[in-house]
C-alpha cells in the first residue's frame, strides 16, 4: 500500500526554500513514529535536506528509496529512475515522505494519507498542490498543541 505523510498550513503551506517552514516538535514526533520503522520514499530534493539535517547522523528509516530523474548514486539508498513503473509495480508497503513534485506524483496511487493541519499562516515558497481532499474519508483525528493529526482513507468507487 502506497500512503503519504504530511504537514501544511491554512493556506496548504508545505515548505520554505528547502526546509520545513516552522518547527513544531509534536509534528517532528509524529513524523518519526510513523516512518521509523518504515520503507519511506522521497525525491533528491527532500533527501538533501534531510542529509543536511541529520549530517552523518543515518537517516532513521528502515529503507530508503529516492526518485531523483537525472543518475544517482545514494550510499544509504536506493535509486528510482522511473517513478511510475516503482509506484505500479512494489509489492511493499511504501509512505511517501515529499517533497512537493513526488507527493503530487505520488497522490494518484495513494490509499491513505497522514495530514497534519498546522494551525495559522507562516511565511514560505512551496505549496500542496491542490486536490479534493473529499475523495478521502476522516478516520481519524487528534489535536495537540495547535496542531490537527488526522489520517485519511480514499473512498473506493
Ligand atoms: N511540510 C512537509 O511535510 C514537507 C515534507 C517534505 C518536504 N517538504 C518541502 O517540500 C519542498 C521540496 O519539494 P520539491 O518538489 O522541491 O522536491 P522533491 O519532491 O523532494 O524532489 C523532486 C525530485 O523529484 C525528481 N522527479 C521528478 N519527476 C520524477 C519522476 N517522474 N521520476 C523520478 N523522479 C522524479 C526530480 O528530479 P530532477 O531534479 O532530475 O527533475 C527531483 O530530484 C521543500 O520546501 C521541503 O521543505 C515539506
Amino acid at each position: 500500500m502506497i500512503e503519504m505523510i504530511w504537514a501544511m498550513d491554512e493556506n496548504w503551506l508545505i515548505g520554505k526554500d528547502n526546509v520545513l517552514p516552522w518547527h513544531y516538535p509534536k509534528d517532528l514526533q509524529y513524523f518519526k513514529s510513523k516512518t521509523k520503522d518504515a520503507a519511506v520514499l522521497m525525491g533528491d530534493m527532500t533527501y538533501q535536506s534531510l542529509k543536511s539535517y541529520y549530517k552523518t547522523k543515518p537517516l532513521p528509516f528502515r529503507k530508503i528509496y529516492v526518485a531523483n530523474i537525472l543518475p544517482a548514486d545514494y550510499p544509504d539508498a536506493i535509486w528510482v529512475k522511473d517513478l511510475f513503473h516503482f509506484l505500479k509495480e512494489t509489492n511493499e508497503d511504501i509512505m511517501v515522505i515529499g517533497g512537493k513534485t513526488i507527493y503530487q506524483l505520488c497522490l494518484p496511487y495513494a490509499k491513505r494519507l497522514y495530514i497534519t493541519f498546522v494551525l495559522r499562516t507562516h511565511e514560505g515558497n512551496v505549496y500542496f498542490p491542490r486536490f479534493n481532499l473529499s475523495d478521502y474519508q476522516l478516520i481519524n483525528k487528534t489535536i495537540d498543541e495547535g496542531l490537527i493529526f488526522t489520517v485519511y482513507e480514499r473512498i473506493s468507487t
